[in-house]
């Protein structure tokens, strides 16, 4: 089972949005997927009320109990939790990082946002976890040199998953109805982007996991030398 955190400092900057539109693309693709709600805001909460039927299961969970829901569905059929988190520093955000494989860090691109992820890279490095950065609402002239100087310093601290994600009505008219992109509008610019990121969030996980394997039989080979 993998987990995913979307965590950053910086409010509004797209965590809510992502972690569903990216639930849905995943779950499109074959993944059951279990959202992990840990927002006092209760945003997802709120998305999933407006939501018809309950394919895709939302769940409130505090700090204290994640650990064990983190193990408990484990033992499930669930391939994919993704959990957001509340802005700023808080028990929530520091429960989901621990539990998270990696933990994705959306910034939109002005500098606020750019410092803010910095703290938020800190945070996640000083816990020993792997993240990852997701540039978000996005001028749709992405060639702009704001973006540009936002893609050059996510990817000089570590990471910028693809693509950019660009400013669309789609995200904001499918949150409306309790969907996704992939649902509300399926041929649209939005859905194609969602789909794209799940690609490369699944790139990134099978390089940990190759990495992961060659570790040990690099140490094996030291030990033998
Ligand atoms: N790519 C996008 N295109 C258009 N609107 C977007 C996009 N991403 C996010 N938004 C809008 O920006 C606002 C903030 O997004 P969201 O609530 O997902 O951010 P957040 O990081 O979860 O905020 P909070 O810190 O309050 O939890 C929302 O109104 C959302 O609809
Ligand atoms: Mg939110």
């Amino acid at each position: 089972m993998r987990k995913i955190a979307f965590v950053t400092q910086k409010g509004g900057s797209g965590k809510s949005t992502l972690a569903i539109s990216l639930a849905l693309a995943a779950q499109e693709a074959g993944e059951r997927v279990f959202l992990i709600d840990m927002d006092p805001q209760r945003s997802l909460g709120n998305w999933a009320s407006a939501r018809e039927g309950n394919e895709l299961p939302v769940e409130f969970i505090t700090p204290a109990k994640l650990p064990r829901a983190i193990a408990e569905l484990e033992k499930s059929k669930i391939s994919l939790v993704i959990i957001d988190t509340p802005s700023t520093e808080t028990p929530a955000a520091d429960a989901a990082i621990k539990a998270a494989d990696i933990c994705v860090i959306p910034a939109r691109p002005t500098v606020f946002d750019l410092w803010s992820s910095e703290l938020t890279r800190s945070k996640i490095k000083s816990l020993g976890k792997e993240f990852c950065f997701v540039l978000n609402q996005c001028p749709p002239m992405a060639d702009s040199q704001r973006v540009q100087d936002g893609v050059g310093a996510l990817e000089a601290m570590g990471g910028l998953l693809s693509p950019l994600v660009v400013s669309r009505a789609d995200y904001q008219e499918a949150a409306r109805y309790g969907l996704g992109p992939t649902e509300y509008a399926p041929e649209g610019k939005a859905a194609n982007e969602m789909r794209q990121l799940w690609s490369s969030l699944k790139r990134r996980f099978n390089k940990m996991k190759s990495a992961a394997t060659k570790e040990p039989a690099k140490i094996a080979a030291k030990k033998a030398a």
